[in-house]
């Protein structure tokens, strides 16, 4: 007789930065619901995200958006055969709120916690989005907080290759942004205007760091956008954004797609997947398309709501922690500055 196995369906529960989301994700790669509430419009007041303000609303809504991800999913807590949660890298008052009610709902329920990597998180949502995709494969992790280029030789194993040494690339785009009078979160505000510069406008510089590195740099390029800036304004002439961002972008995509090209190659892996924030940047996508088309790769790149933060993407890479035995107990802290690969 054919083996029945067993649904496996988890509830998880994201709030590293300034979303507060909660999903509900069947057996790894099929999302039954992906609820997201961001405070995006509360801290575009202040310019980027307040923590503090932060934390507090991730109280207010943490409850809601998580009885509504169990609603959309048309289930029950009891239904539910786990409870995942981020617990770290992030802001550590946001990350406790989210960790503290999925501690509450594990402990109520007895059924079984399971903390996560956000970074993590971020690389399955390639799994959710193409669901044939198995590793080996190289992963570009772009967002507001880290870029990493990460070696995912199995499920739950990560190698990480290179880092930035400075600002994250979502960083970059934020600080530019700010400059150039576009506002908070610059990365879709410069994707949008870039579309309307002119790339070749202005040229920055391309911190490709020492040949066989795979790590990055954006500080030097978020200064020279600066420098620039202000010179124009000393000479009294007036700077075009459009072509300030077309320019900018193109200097920090040259080298993502270079780098994660070599990576992949060194490597000798025949697939690469886009990560975070940054890879729903529309030049982003087309640039790597466009690499991977030429030197034979093949190329995963999630759906835009996939690619910022979210719940789904942390109940994929729970049901993968779990299948493989991994649970936490409720002492599970909140940890900060946690590395992909620790445990
Ligand atoms: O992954 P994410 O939602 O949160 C973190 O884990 O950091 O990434 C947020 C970052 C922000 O810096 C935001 O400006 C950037 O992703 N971002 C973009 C785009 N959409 C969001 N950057 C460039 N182009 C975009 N379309
Ligand atoms: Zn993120």
């Amino acid at each position: 007789m054919e083996k029945i196995q067993k649904d496996i369906t988890i509830l998880a529960i994201e709030s590293s930065c300034d979303e507060t989301a909660a999903a509900v994700v069947k057996n790894g790669r099929t999302v039954l619901s992906n609820v997201i509430s961001s405070q995006i419009d509360l801290h575009t007041l202040y310019g980027g995200v307040v923590p503090e303000i932060a934390s507090r609303k991730h109280i207010e809504n943490v409850d809601g958006v998580v009885t509504e991800a169990l609603h959309q999913a048309n289930m029950t807590l009891d239904e539910i055969d786990a409870i995942a949660v981020t617990y770290g890298p992030g802001l550590v008052g946001a990350l406790l709120v989210g960790l503290s009610h999925a501690k509450a709902l594990a402990y109520a329920t007895g059924k079984p916690l399971i903390g996560i990597h956000h970074i993590e998180g971020h690389i399955c949502a390639n799994y959710i989005q193409n669901k044939d995709l198995e590793p080996p494969f190289m992963a570009l992790v772009v967002s507001g907080g880290h870029s990493h280029l990460v070696l995912v030789s199995e499920y739950g194993k990560y190698e990480i290759l290179g880092k930035t040494r400075d600002d994250a690339a979502g960083e970059a785009y934020d600080k530019v942004a700010r400059v150039i009078g576009m506002g908070y979160p610059g990365g879709p505000k410069i994707d949008a205007a870039a579309k309307k510069g002119n790339p070749d406008a202005v040229t920055f510089p391309k911190i490709f760091l020492e040949n066989d590195s795979y790590d990055f740099s954006f500080s030097g390029l978020k200064s020279a956008v600066l420098n620039y800036v202000n010179k124009q304004k000393m000479m009294g002439i007036d700077i075009v954004p459009e072509d300030i961002a077309a320019s900018f972008q193109k200097s920090v995509i040259e080298v993502l797609v270079a780098k994660t090209i070599k990576a992949a190659k060194d490597y000798q892996v025949s697939k690469i997947a886009l990560a975070g924030g940054v890879a729903s940047n529309s030049a982003l996508r087309d640039e790597m398309r466009k690499a991977c088309e030429k030197e034979g790769f093949y190329l995963s790149i999630p759906a835009p709501i996939l690619c910022t933060d979210n719940a789904a993407m942390i109940g994929c890479a729970a049901y993968y922690e779990y299948s493989s035995g991994i649970t936490h107990g409720l002492e599970l802290n909140a940890v900060p500055n946690l590395i992909l690969g620790q445990r």
